[in-house]
């Protein structure tokens, strides 16, 4: 496949950055990161610098791969992070653009690569339990129905990429915060500090400078995970039943 890349350069937050052109020969076998080692690849043979990019296991699990493809969050597939996609999904002679995920609160550190610590902050606010560890407990110590266990595996299934806050025009953190608060809500685990969670998670949201949901579900159609926008309804009630109750 012969392509043509526009690819964002920027050199850190401060600079205004640019897309810079480059041709180059790639396989539809590779993956859609293999391709972009082969740019870097020519780029350092070159002595130019290479493309900055974020991956880890390329494997759909970290969620590290934060690139805007074509304008789509992860690329044109469904269900699909940037790095589980391929190129047989290109077209030989295409032209694709590609861009960091871009957001007030993901600033550029360079390149295509996003500071995306304001979800780490959403975490450390609520998303989490807190026990005193020691042996793992047997896993049928604690019974949970079927069907409650599933909504929480589906919700759980976030890797926080941060694409539905790309993907939506407000730049809001809704489906990341929600599907963290959710998947808790629904476990015996994540009852004693249920309501002091939504409320401290969604006021960091706020700080963190994300913006308000609009229904428009930009964030579902965009989400690797295909985590439903169901979990922000749950994420309200939760949040209205936090403040009428404490
Ligand atoms: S909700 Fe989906 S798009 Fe948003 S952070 Fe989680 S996996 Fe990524
Ligand atoms: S590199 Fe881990 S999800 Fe893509």
């Amino acid at each position: 496949m012969k392509l043509t890349l526009k690819v964002w350069r920027q050199n850190g937050e401060n600079d205004k950055g640019r897309f810079e052109s480059y041709q180059l020969e790639a396989s539809e076998h590779m993956s859609f990161l293999e391709m972009m080692d082969v740019l870097n690849e020519q780029l350092i043979a070159k002595k130019e610098v290479p493309v900055a990019f974020e991956h880890d296991c390329r494997e759909g699990i970290c969620g590290a791969c934060s690139l805007v493809i074509n304008g789509r969050p992860h690329g044109p597939m469904s269900g699909t992070t940037t790095c589980q996609l391929h190129m047989r999904h290109f077209k030989d002679g295409e032209t694709i653009v590609i861009e960091p995920f871009r957001a007030k609160a993901f600033p550029v550190i360079k390149d295509l690569v996003v500071d995306r610590s304001s979800f780490d902050h959403i975490i450390q606010a609520g998303g989490y339990v807190s026990v005193n560890t020691g042996q793992a407990p047997d896993a049928n110590d604690i019974l949970i129905e079927k069907n409650v266990a599933a909504k929480a595996m589906d919700a759980a299934a976030c890797i926080g990429c941060g694409a539905c806050v790309a993907a939506c025009p407000n730049a809001s953190a809704m489906l990341f915060t929600s599907a963290k608060v959710s998947h808790l809500a629904h476990l015996p685990q994540g009852q004693v500090e249920r309501r002091r969670r939504v409320s401290a998670m969604i006021d960091q949201m706020d700080e963190e400078g994300f913006g308000m949901c609009s229904n428009t579900y930009a964030c579902e159609a965009e989400c690797p995970k295909e985590i439903s926008v169901l979990n922000i309804s749950k994420m309200n009630r939760e949040y209205l039943n936090a403040n009428l109750t404490s």
